[in-house]
């Protein structure tokens, strides 16, 4: 006898974010006008269900997670299944698929789940479920080399999954959209892995080796104790970080950083750099008119930096800096980074 297990539909998009950023993401996907989105407070992910009654959500309608600045992942849903039981997750799954699943097959199936105090116990769920479920699929023939698509499930609970089904290659190429980075031991503070996750979500590989070169320049603003200045410094860098406070022994021993004792609002660089990074503790408001100045100014090529966000209207208060910022910017990218809590980081060109 089959198990009981409902089915819900019609589909959707599901996103997942910081848990305490629903509400940001679902007035993102909300305003893109696809459907009814529903997101409960700590919950780490936020539901689309499409206003259609359509079997598939159209894929030319998937937003990008690059463009969505609050959005660590997302991807179409076809099915929810409720109530599975925990003796057999794998059977309602399959019968799922079996009425569902794309006529091409699946290159892969990826297993997520949100990073909330609910989901995150899901991690051993996911990580011993994966292999029966994936030879469960082969020998269903659903695991097709050289398919297009990927088959993604979202475990809400240890009794609800979410299937999916994205294009190779769209979806975020990290599980959970969390981009998991050790620590190395010299580092001087926590904030470096902040700026490395920065440079690898915010750039492509190809822009890093074409925008990110030894022996280029950099100002740090608010530098302090330096966890960013020196990881410039390890990927060749020269660096001024402009702080009143005191820069690590670790930092100022990498011989590229020269330590500049000032108010980074006030100081100007004397000749023009390739970089400028920022992590001021400040409004956003202010910290927009100072980085467009640089980039107006041509005092910098590009910009990395974080803007704090108040508890309210963190999103409008984002989209009004960008807007501003884009008049001194060709390119503006903003994502809320794994790394970053109550701010977002931007990278801007001028
Ligand atoms: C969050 S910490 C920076 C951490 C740094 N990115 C790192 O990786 O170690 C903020 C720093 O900004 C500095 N700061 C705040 N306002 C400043 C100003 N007006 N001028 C210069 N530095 C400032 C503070 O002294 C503090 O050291």
């Amino acid at each position: 006898m089959r198990a009981k297990t409902s089915k819900i539909q019609p589909p959707g998009l599901i996103g997942l974010c910081r848990p305490g950023f629903e509400r940001e993401l679902a007035k993102e996907l909300t305003r893109m006008a696809l459907g009814a989105v529903q997101a409960e407070q700590n919950s780490a992910f936020v539901v689309l269900t499409a206003d259609q009654p359509v079997s598939r959500f159209a894929r030319e309608r998937v937003p990008a997670w690059q463009n969505l600045i609050f959005a660590r992942q997302v991807w179409p849903w076809f099915a929810r299944l409720e109530d599975l039981p925990r003796h057999d997750r794998l059977e309602p799954i399959l019968a799922a698929l079996d009425e569902l699943a794309a006529a091409g097959g699946y290159r892969a199936v990826v297993l997520e789940f949100p990073d909330s105090q609910i989901g995150r116990p899901l991690a051993k769920l996911c990580r011993t479920f994966a292999q029966p479920l994936t030879e469960a699929l082969k020998a269903r023939g659903y695991l097709v080399e050289g398919a297009g698509l990927e088959l993604r499930l979202l475990f809400g609970t240890s009794t609800t999954v979410w299937l999916g089904e994205v294009p190779c290659g769209l979806a975020c190429p990290w599980p959970g959209g969390i981009v998991r980075l050790k620590l190395p031991r010299e580092a001087p503070s926590r904030s470096v892995l902040k700026l490395v996750e920065a440079f690898k979500v915010l750039l492509n590989e190809e822009e890093r080796a074409r925008f990110l070169k030894p022996g280029m320049s950099a100002v740090d603003l608010g530098a302090a104790p330096g966890g960013w200045s020196w990881q410039l410094a390890k990927w060749g860098l020269r660096v001024t970080a402009v702080d009143n406070a005191r820069l690590a022994k670790s930092v100022l021993a990498t011989g590229l950083i020269e330590h500049v004792v000032a108010d980074g609002f006030k100081w100007r660089p004397p000749k023009a750099v390739d970089w400028l990074l920022c992590d001021m503790i400040e409004r956003p408001q202010l910290v927009i008119e100072l980085v467009g100045k640089w980039l107006s100014r041509r005092w910098c090529r590009h910009a990395m930096f974080n803007l704090k966000l108040p508890m309210k209207n963190r999103l409008e208060t984002v989209d009004t800096a960008v807007a501003r910022l884009r008049l001194s910017a060709k390119e503006v990218r903003v994502k809320h980074l794994y790394h970053d809590r109550e701010e977002v980081t931007v990278y801007a060109q001028a």
